[in-house]
């Protein structure tokens, strides 16, 4: 299936180079920038009618973010009755029921998972979620920008400023990171989540919002002493009919899931009144896992369209890759090359292959049926 990009930056240029290098049976036949790099001239247009006009395009990835010209794009392109794909979260929120609507009265798709949550299939699930379960609530840290601000400060001791730098730098941080630390990129992928989850449209106005802007060190400290981990987070829950969704930073006990989540990581659970609770966790930000969240929602709208290449191949196994140590039990000789360690009949070994380890339980088993064998997770890297 033939596809277009619109915006060849961080998130257009990622999911640019996923297509290019895989086999998922995607062609990016265009992508639309302001300019045409050297050496993409063939690829690379500034006239957004050459993507229009194609027949043989049809899904528009829209990865330029901010409203305006994103919407006149994307309105334009499911006119044409091409899908649209969007890692857009501003333009999903604000223009949420429109594009919806547009969307099926032309009988096309739209899909945003990478507006919200980054690289991890939140969006995906919550919508697959949805379908036959009644979302009760959902919580989680949509912000990789603040998430590594707080993490760096509880754990490194660093300060506000010079950690928001560090996250200016890695490429987490919006252009303007007034709208990480306030919480306003945090509020828009909150209003998404919730009008997903809820079958509703909420605005951005609908979730008041706290930021972590005026957060200190001595106030980290506090939560420390008190064996709390401070995280924004998100929340949304329909009770009975009534929806309340907010994002506040948010006191969290250390057994919380969310408390072990660092770096620019999110994390975001829904509950369900059948499934329960479900958590996703993974890259918030990025240009290779929000270009992949990108490229998924391409193939699900080609995976509906009947249009998937089927192609299965023998596999190559190799069971020497990836070795590691492993802990035995037995009663049963170890050979001394393989140990690492000993006590009485318990054994740590060097790192061994799986045909290593095999053939080595196989021979134990004849002397003791019982032998216990682990992999040690410590010598995985
Ligand atoms: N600034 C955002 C973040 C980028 O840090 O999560 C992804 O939406």
């Amino acid at each position: 299936m033939k596809v277009a990009i619109l915006g060849f930056g961080t998130v257009g240029s990622g999911a640019y180079e996923i297509i290019r290098d895989g086999k998922c049976g995607l062609t990016v036949k265009r992508v639309l920038d302001v300019r045409v790099p050297a050496g993409y001239e063939e690829l690379v247009t500034t006239d957004y009618q050459v993507i229009l006009s194609d027949p043989e395009i049809e899904i528009v990835a829209e990865a330029i973010g901010g409203l305006h010209p994103a919407y006149e794009f994307v309105t334009a392109a499911l006119r044409a009755g091409k899908h649209v794909v969007s890692a857009n979260k501003h333009l999903i929120c604000h223009y949420y029921k429109e594009l919806h609507e547009l969307a099926a009265e032309h009988g096309c798709e739209i899909r945003f998972t990478p507006s919200a949550g980054g690289g991890i299939p939140w969006l995906y699930n919550l919508r697959r979620a949805a379908r036959c379960d009644k979302i009760e609530s959902l919580r989680g840290i949509m912000n990789g920008t603040t998430n590594y601000i707080l993490d760096a400060m509880q754990h490194l001791g660093s300060d506000f400023a010079e950690v928001l730098a560090t996250a200016q730098a890695l490429g987490y941080a919006e252009a303007d990171p007034s709208a990480d630390i306030d919480g306003w990129d945090v509020r828009r992928k909150c209003a998404i989540s919730a009008s997903l989850a809820f079958h509703t449209v909420l605005g951005e106005e609908d979730v008041p919002t706290f930021g972590i802007r005026y957060i200190t060190k001595e106030d980290i400290a506090y939560f420390e002493s008190l064996d709390l981990s401070c995280k924004l987070l998100a929340c949304a829950r329909e009770e009975n009919g009534r929806v309340t969704a907010y994002v506040e930073p948010t006191l969290l006990p250390s057994g919380a899931i969310e408390s072990a989540i660092g770096s620019n990581f999110n994390c975001i659970s829904l509950w369900g009144k059948y499934v329960g609770c479900l958590s996703f966790v993974g890259q918030g930000a990025g240009k290779y896992p929000t270009g992949n969240a990108l490229v998924q929602d391409m193939l699900d709208i080609m995976e509906h369209s009947g249009k998937t290449p089927i192609s299965l191949t023998a596999p190559v196994m190799d069971q020497t890759i990836y070795p590691h140590r492993y802990y035995i039990r037995t009663n049963a000789p170890v050979p001394c090359d393989v140990i690492e360690r000993r006590d009485g009949n318990k054994y740590i070994t060097r790192p061994l292959t799986r045909t290593e380890i095999h053939t080595l339980a196989s021979a134990a088993a004849n002397i003791d049926p019982q032998a216990f064998f682990a992999g040690l997770e410590d010598s995985i890297v």
